[in-house]
């Protein structure tokens, strides 16, 4: 078993973190939780969702908040896309990477996006064919890979095929998405070890719910199996409109701090990342979800 040196973490909290949030946060807040993480050594931060509003109203403001935001020369702000007219219009905003997403599941995928799996990645060609031309880098994701809101155990090699197909289409990196948070590290570790036979490890992600508390015992399990891009959300924030029983993301602070205790880099300053989740808990008139917060403030 080895872990890697290095992990590059993708801040979803912007997106994934916010996007359930019942009450509309203002767009200036939005904004200002991103200039924040970008203070914090994050090299990747998931910005806002060009979705339908009508599906998502809490992210209506993609555009607002995209042109709104300090962008770093150095830091990625990837926007989710789920079809070319959310593509459009990332790129009319001056996106450099989007994200398109599917699942292995394929009542979650129609409850998401009103799609069988292979009519949704026949939605993604045209984005990829786009980006291509217009330099673009298009990352992908899979939900559901360990298990459904609606069709419970999902078979392993409809995750394999998923993550394969977005990876032959061109996506850079997938990653791939427990949505309702309900694996154990030994599926985790089957699953990814499933994928890397189809997908190179170097272009997995992994992003874990922690509805039942075992995102970071997955994510350790991972690591172990090599795997070097993690997605998490500031303050544990987040889940998805469409996977009834999701909880939050893991928090990107208690990600962070098992990683440095691992002796692995991350580039990030924990000090100002657990500043910026008590902002955003002090925004969201709520407690953090993130233990290391929690710890570090009853301290
Ligand atoms: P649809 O209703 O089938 O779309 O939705 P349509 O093409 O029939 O269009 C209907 C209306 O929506 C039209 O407007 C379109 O213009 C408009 P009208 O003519 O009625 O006025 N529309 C759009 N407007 C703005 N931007 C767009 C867009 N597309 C259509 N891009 C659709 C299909 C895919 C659009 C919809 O189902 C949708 O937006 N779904 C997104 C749901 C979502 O955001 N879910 C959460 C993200 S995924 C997730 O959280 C999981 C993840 O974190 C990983 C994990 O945890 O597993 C990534
Ligand atoms: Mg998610």
């Amino acid at each position: 078993m080895s872990q890697p040196n290095h992990v590059r973490i993708v801040e979803v909290g912007p997106r994934d973190g916010l996007q359930n949030e019942k009450t509309f946060i203002a767009t200036a807040d939005k904004i200002e939780l991103i200039n924040r993480l970008s203070q914090t050594g994050l090299k990747t931060i998931e910005a806002t969702s060009f979705v339908s509003p009508k599906w998502v109203p809490q992210m209506a403001d993609a555009a607002e908040v995209f042109a709104g935001i300090e962008k770093h020369p150095d830091i990625s702000y990837p926007v989710l896309t789920p079809n070319l007219q959310g593509y459009e219009r990332a790129k009319a905003v001056g996106a450099k990477e989007v994200a398109v997403f599917t699942a292995a599941s394929e009542t979650f995928n129609r409850k998401n996006t009103n799609a069988g799996i292979d009519e949704s990645l026949q939605r993604f060609a045209p984005i990829l064919e786009a980006a291509r031309a217009d330099g673009i880098k298009v990352r992908g994701y899979v939900s559901t890979v360990l298990g459904c809101p609606y069709q419970g155990e999902v078979p392993l090699e409809d995750v394999v095929r998923v993550a394969r197909a977005l990876h032959q289409m061109g996506c850079y990196e997938i990653s791939l998405g427990d949505t309702i948070g309900v694996g154990t590290p030994g599926k985790a570790r089957a699953m990814l070890r499933a994928v890397s036979e189809a997908v190179p490890m170097s272009a997995l992600a992994i992003h874990f719910h922690d509805t039942y508390g075992q995102a970071l015992a997955n994510i350790l399990a991972c690591l172990e199996e090599g795997v070097a891009v993690v997605d998490a959300a500031v303050s544990g924030t987040g889940g998805c409109p469409y996977a009834k029983g999701a909880s939050g993301n893991v928090a990107s602070e208690d990600v962070v701090y098992m990683l440095h205790g691992l002796g692995v880099e991350t580039g990030i300053d924990l000090d100002r990342l657990v500043e910026t989740g008590q902002w955003l808990a002090g925004k969201l008139g709520r407690t953090t979800s993130s233990k290391v917060t929690y710890a570090r403030s009853a301290a």
